[in-house]
């Protein structure tokens, strides 16, 4: 889609949609003064009214009618000023393109809704807001409808397809370059984030282990990287012996796949950054079954890998100047006659060994391994992403992904790109105590502590197989939305993209660390 940017007073903008914002309690002051005098002061006149008052999530069209040059301003409510963040900002522009579709609207042209407040408080850069509109407008617009066929369904996508048009309207203080190189960054990302939530939404019949590899490879052939994949046969010649093991119960039909990614936009120089994402095409628990009840969810299990893939995509468009590692263990958890049972001992990559007390915590299993594969890199930073504990879904929702490291400055730094990207995070601590649920009587570790603490023990796994800075991301409460949101419709939510883009291109920035 492309986003033009122009400069044309508001009355002036020809679009079947104009966008603009109004604080709660504010009244229409320049740019809108003047438009609203085109109108015959119709913006006023609803504020007196009281039918409209700039509350959060409010919206009202009015009607050009000839007066001005768009067939219709949609006014959207942004709340308090003081609560205005850049977040906010990509949901009011997610709600302003999706009412401009509800209307049959092949042009949208919208204002930049500021200020905004960006990290620490301060106030957001104009390029900053201009990204979040792109991504509010794209990722608000998304739908995940491949599989329906229905004639309401079918309606609801052509008009989307209708809304060809975005046209960023800059005001008065506002260079257009600056709008636009925001909005070339936040097209990247919002595509690699719609990407993610399309192979995340895709059921496990289709998206096996070789068809992700599969997709690794196509992204590296259009990114211009490498994808290196290994079969199960190299895995047990490595001596994998996590990922060998949780591949038992259907290495027959679906051989595990391991996914090594390399983009290198510095030309060799300096330690590289690894991204480990845990790909468990689906969940069964394996002998140590789940409930049927929601167990169709458990496609989502492969969320960490596929965010590893679609940051690989936007790194390569965006030609980050960083050297990039990525590795992706895929295989499926089924139960079988030949499956890994509970009692099993396993050998990993590094030499240690782990009891499996339950067969269902099978993603600390394979990540181990990669994890172990990653110290060949003497990386200067590795972050997993992995829908790994229940636990975490308990103790923060779907509002922040658990963050736990034994890195604080590694941390403080995704933290900081947790902010500016709207993707939250909150530590827990992996305090030593901790660490007495998972000994074993029999092997090193054992790779359940019970419900006690569930996502930091199982940080605690997987900190055994971690020699450099490192910080792991349980997204498993935060990877499936269960209600619409304003830009993150219901269903896979492609987190973690946002994020490490963000922090990738910090550390860019940065000159790495
Ligand atoms: N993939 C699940 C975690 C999960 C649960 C993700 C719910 C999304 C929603 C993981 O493999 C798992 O089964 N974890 C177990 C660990 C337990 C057996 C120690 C869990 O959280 O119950
Ligand atoms: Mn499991
Ligand atoms: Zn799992």
């Amino acid at each position: 889609m492309p986003f033009a940017v122009t400069t044309t007073p508001l009355a002036e903008t020809a679009a079947d949609v104009l966008a603009v914002g109004l604080f709660e309690g504010s009244r229409p002051d320049g740019a809108l003064a003047a438009l609203d005098r085109a109108l015959d002061g119709q913006i006023a006149h609803l504020l007196e009214t009281g039918d409209f008052t700039g509350k959060n999530g409010q919206t009202v069209v009015v009607y050009g009618r000839g007066r001005i040059a768009a067939t219709r301003l949609l006014v959207v409510g942004l709340g308090k000023e003081a609560d205005f963040t850049v977040d906010r900002a990509r949901q009011a522009a997610a709600r302003a393109a999706q009412r401009a579709r509800d209307v049959g609207a092949a042009h949208l042209a919208t204002t930049l809704f500021r200020p905004a407040r960006g990290a620490e408080g301060r106030p957001a850069g104009l390029a900053e807001v201009a990204q979040a509109a792109v991504e509010g407008i794209l990722l608000g617009l998304h739908r995940l409808d491949r599989f329906k066929t229905n004639a309401e369904d079918r309606e609801k996508a052509e008009k989307t397809a209708r809304l060809t048009q975005v046209t960023l309207v800059a005001g008065e203080g506002e260079a257009p370059g600056e709008v636009s190189a925001g909005a070339s960054v936040g097209e990247i990302v919002a595509g690699a984030v719609r990407f993610a939530r399309e192979l995340i939404a895709t059921p496990s019949n289709e998206a096996t282990p070789s068809r992700m590899a599969q997709y690794a490879r196509d992204l590296a052939a259009e990114g211009g990287f490498t994808a290196t994949i290994l079969g199960l046969e190299e895995l047990k010649a490595l001596g994998a012996g996590g990922i060998v093991a949780v591949n038992r119960g259907s290495h027959e039909f679906e051989p595990a796949r391991f996914g090594v990614l390399e983009y290198d936009g510095t030309g060799g120089a300096g330690a590289p950054v690894v991204l480990v994402g845990k790909g468990i095409t689906f969940d069964t628990g394996g002998i140590s079954l789940k409930p049927a009840e929601g167990m169709d969810r458990m496609k989502y299990d492969k969320a960490g890998s596929v965010a590893v893939l679609a940051t690989f995509k936007a790194v390569a468009a965006l030609k980050l100047p960083v050297r990039l590692v990525g590795l992706c263990p895929w295989t499926e958890n089924t139960p079988s006659g030949s499956a890994y049972r509970p009692g099993d001992v396993v050998r990993f990559l590094n030499g240690k060994t782990a009891e499996i007390v339950n067969t269902d915590a099978e993603g600390r299993v394979i990540l181990a391994d990669a994890l172990a594969y990653a110290s060949r890199y003497k990386p200067a930073a590795v972050i997993d992403l992995a829908t790994l504990t229940g636990a975490i879904k308990v103790a923060l929702g779907t509002e922040a992904a658990g963050l736990m490291t034994n890195d604080p400055a590694l941390a403080a730094r995704v933290k900081a790109a947790a902010e500016v990207s709207g993707e939250r995070v909150w530590e827990l601590p992996l305090f030593d105590e901790y660490r007495d649920l998972i000994k074993s009587d029999i092997a090193d570790i054992k790779n359940s502590g019970g419900r006690d603490a569930g996502s930091i023990t199982a940080a605690l796994f997987l900190k055994e197989f971690v020699d450099y800075p490192w910080v792991h991301l349980d997204i498993a409460g935060v990877s499936w939305a269960d209600k619409d949101r304003p830009y993150v419709p219901k269903g896979a939510v492609g987190f973690g993209v946002r994020l490490l883009v963000q922090f990738l291109r910090d550390w860019a920035r940065d000159g790495g660390r």
